[in-house]
């Protein structure tokens, strides 16, 4: 009967250390850029960004995720493994800033390419294995900036494999890889692709992500980077794919994280906006639904507010 009594015997926790806010980070030094379908979040440039680390860290959130939106694209993605990229220099900016708070970075091409897609494109098809060799350099940059994560969102067959020599080989072999290893082809993605502009000129990514239906091949896909070494898994987007999470926590040991996306968060920001349901018990009970399934880590757009509505509790 009582809350004390409640909190005695609950089973799952959410805490702000297990939360990873994800950063879009633009050239330039304008102001922040509003998002128009993600209300709440903006495009930084790099003088916001440290603003904003600073008031992450100062919050106690795990981490961020990075995601650049370059001035140059190019067929090949060139910006995307630039020294002083976009992402490169957000990278060493946060670290300096705040050396504690873990810095993940997002490995793809999408956001780097003329066309928008996730590869090399060739006759209209993505290349996988020549795919390959850049997000090894893209991965390696990221590193020599400082990375302590790098997460490939790709979904290239063997990239984690590839993405393992390319670091053990460039000297980084104490790094860790964040696979997103369950990535369903998602209409979920609709809003974070307005917000990095990498939505594809043409086609779509059901040559590579996976078909929401399947199950079995989001286990197999991801039992397979753990075979290619993987030091944590992710399953993405979160809330349609509970069962998978759950099924991933009972077949592997390693961290599990899980990726509340774009969409997650708008249906929420929009209906909260319109007054029809409670912002902050919806998204803790969201989260907490993602943990009890199974993910230790949550990557979420709420994960600063959910810090200032547990720094309010206090
Ligand atoms: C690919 C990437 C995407 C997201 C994260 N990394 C988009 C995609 O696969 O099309 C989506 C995240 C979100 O919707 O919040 N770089």
């Amino acid at each position: 009967m009582t809350e004390a009594l409640r909190r005695l015997v609950r089973e799952t926790h959410l805490s702000v250390e297990q939360l990873i806010q994800p950063l879009f980070v633009v050239e330039g030094k304008g102001p922040r850029q509003p998002i128009a379908s993600m209300p709440g979040i903006e495009r930084l440039s790099l003088d916001e960004f440290e603003r904003e680390i600073h008031e992450l860290a100062g919050l106690g959130i795990g981490g961020v995720i990075l995601f650049g939106i370059p001035d140059q694209k190019d067929e090949v993605a060139t910006s995307a493994y630039l020294d002083d990229g976009i992402v490169q220099r957000a990278v060493s900016i946060a670290k300096k800033a705040a050396p504690n708070l873990v810095v993940i970075t997002d490995v793809c091409l999408c956001e780097y390419t003329s066309h928008g897609h996730c590869g090399i494109v060739r006759d209209g098809k993505i290349v996988n294995d020549q795919t390959l060799e850049i997000l090894q350099k893209v991965a390696v940059s990221h590193a020599r900036a400082g990375a302590d994560v790098v997460a490939p969102s790709d979904m290239m067959d063997g990239r984690v494999a590839a993405i393992r020599a390319a670091l053990d080989a460039a000297g980084f072999p104490d790094l860790p890889i964040l696979s997103y290893s369950s990535k369903f082809a998602s209409a979920f993605y609709g809003p974070f692709r307005d917000a990095a502009q990498s939505t594809p000129a043409f086609g779509d990514r059901r040559s590579h992500q996976l078909d929401p239906a399947n199950f079995r091949e989001a286990i197999r896909e991801s039992l397979e980077d753990v075979a290619e070494g993987a030091d944590m898994l992710m399953v993405k987007p979160a809330l349609p794919y509970l069962d998978v999470l759950r099924e991933l926590r009972t077949r592997c040991d390693l961290p599990l994280a899980a990726y509340q996306v774009s969409g997650e968060y708008c249906m929420i920001k929009a209906a909260a906006m319109h007054g029809w349901m409670d912002e902050q018990r919806v998204v803790e009970e969201t989260l907490t639904a993602i943990r009890r399934a199974g993910a230790d880590v949550i990557l979420t757009y709420y994960a600063k507010q959910f810090a200032q509505w547990q720094q309010n509790k206090t």
